[in-house]
């Protein structure tokens, strides 16, 4: 990539929840954003097929926003089992060690289950669930943070050829080499549902 620059920020990351309202009060009352529309649908975008679903926006403060929708019609509790932090989780950021705590004791009060801070080095977290299973973070930068990037900045293109020597054989096995050097994504199955359903 050379003359185009890349994306400036996070506009919205978009989950299902189980229920709007449900999601409204963690986002709102427990985590403090602020909720800016709530959209309410009859049909699916592009296609027009009847689709009754609600569309949330958070947003955060400084123009990001974390984004829900809510499909009656499609509402199975298996989508909204614990999430694993490995697969999937969002990080929030605060400004302090203080505040850090701050949130753990504010978050044990209000829903309980919040992990103690882990260190990072680099950052310090803690965990917890939304009422989706979706695996939250809110991190603090360590006091050396900078330097610390500056060092793994420097190794994390080495860092990740030497990654590939040594683990290629177990992933080959797990998987294909063809799909390890696959660079392309408009054959994959989920492009031709996005462009059967009129969305691309
Ligand atoms: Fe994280």
């Amino acid at each position: 990539m050379q003359k185009l620059s890349c994306p400036k920020n996070i506009h919205h990351l978009a989950f299902l929840c189980r229920d709007a309202e449900q999601t409204r009060w963690f986002y709102e009352e427990v985590m403090g954003f602020k909720l800016v529309a709530a959209l309410d649908f009859e049909s699916s975008p592009g296609s027009g097929e009847p689709l009754e679903y609600m569309h949330l926006f958070f947003e955060m403060g400084n123009g990001d926003h974390i984004a829900f929708f809510d499909i009656p019609d499609d509402l199975q509790e298996s989508d909204f089992n614990l999430e694993s932090g490995f697969k999937k989780h969002v990080a929030f950021e605060a400004s302090s060690m203080e505040e850090l705590n701050r949130w753990k004791d504010h978050l044990n009060k209000e829903i309980g289950n919040v992990s103690d801070p882990i260190n990072h080095e680099f950052v310090h977290s803690i965990y917890f669930y939304d009422p989706n299973g979706i695996n939250l973070e809110i991190t603090c930068r360590d006091k050396n943070y900078e330097n610390i990037m500056k060092k793994d900045s420097l190794e994390a293109h080495d860092n990740i050829k030497n990654w590939t020597k040594k683990t290629r054989l177990k992933k080959e096995s797990k998987t294909s080499l063809e799909m390890l050097n696959e660079r392309k994504v408009e054959t994959k199955d989920f492009i031709k549902r996005l462009q059967s359903s009129n969305i691309i």
